[in-house]
């Protein structure tokens, strides 16, 4: 065989090898990297995850269950305007329309069913409107109590509502 043949038979034979090896090298890395995160599951994870925990389960007894729970808030005005007058919420480090969005992850996708039904979302400027009035009384507790009281009686099954607060 001549030189030139040669080369162009090993040629043939690495590109026949890239051909078959290159799909099997590079697709197991597009199929394992990880699903994109919602931006507002991502803030809420950022900000808000640290306290709630990863998916609204806090295991700490200062720190209220939000999964499952959070849409409860829904069912009055006022338990609309605590959850975004709330410290953490209010002074959140996201503008209005980043914090709205979070807030509807929480009630919404976290709250699993807790919002009562036609409750409207959060808009961006209603969130920009309330988080100007936060809360500033140390006695969150007994507040809390007296917004999750007016909820029961509008939503019965926001009872578990008083599962946080008893005891602190
Ligand atoms: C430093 C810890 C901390 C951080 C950070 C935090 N929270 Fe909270 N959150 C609390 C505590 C404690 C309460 C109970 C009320 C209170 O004492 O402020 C609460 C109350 C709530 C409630 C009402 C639950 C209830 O049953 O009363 C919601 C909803 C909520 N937080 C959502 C958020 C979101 C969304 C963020 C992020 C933007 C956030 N929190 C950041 C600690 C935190």
């Amino acid at each position: 065989m001549s030189r030139r043949a040669h080369l162009a038979t090993v040629g043939a034979i690495l590109a026949a090898i890239l051909i078959f090896i290159v799909p099997f090298a590079v697709t197991p890395v597009v199929a394992s990297s990880p699903p994109a995160i919602p931006p507002a599951a991502s803030a809420y994870l950022e900000g808000c995850g640290g306290c709630h925990g990863v998916e609204g389960h806090s295991l700490a007894e200062r720190v209220p269950d939000i999964a499952g729970k959070a849409g409860f808030f829904l069912c009055t005005q006022a338990g609309r305007e605590y959850l975004i007058q709330l410290p953490n919420v209010a002074f959140a480090h996201l503008d209005s329309t980043k914090l709205a969005a979070v807030m509807n992850f929480v009630v919404f996708d976290m709250g699993r069913g807790s919002a009562p039904h036609g409750a409207k979302p959060f808009t961006p400027s209603e969130v920009a409107a309330l988080r100007t009035k936060p809360i500033d009384t140390t006695a969150l507790v007994a507040l809390r109590t007296g917004i999750v009281t007016g909820i029961v009686a509008r939503c019965p099954k926001a009872v578990n509502l008083n599962a946080y607060g008893g005891g602190l």
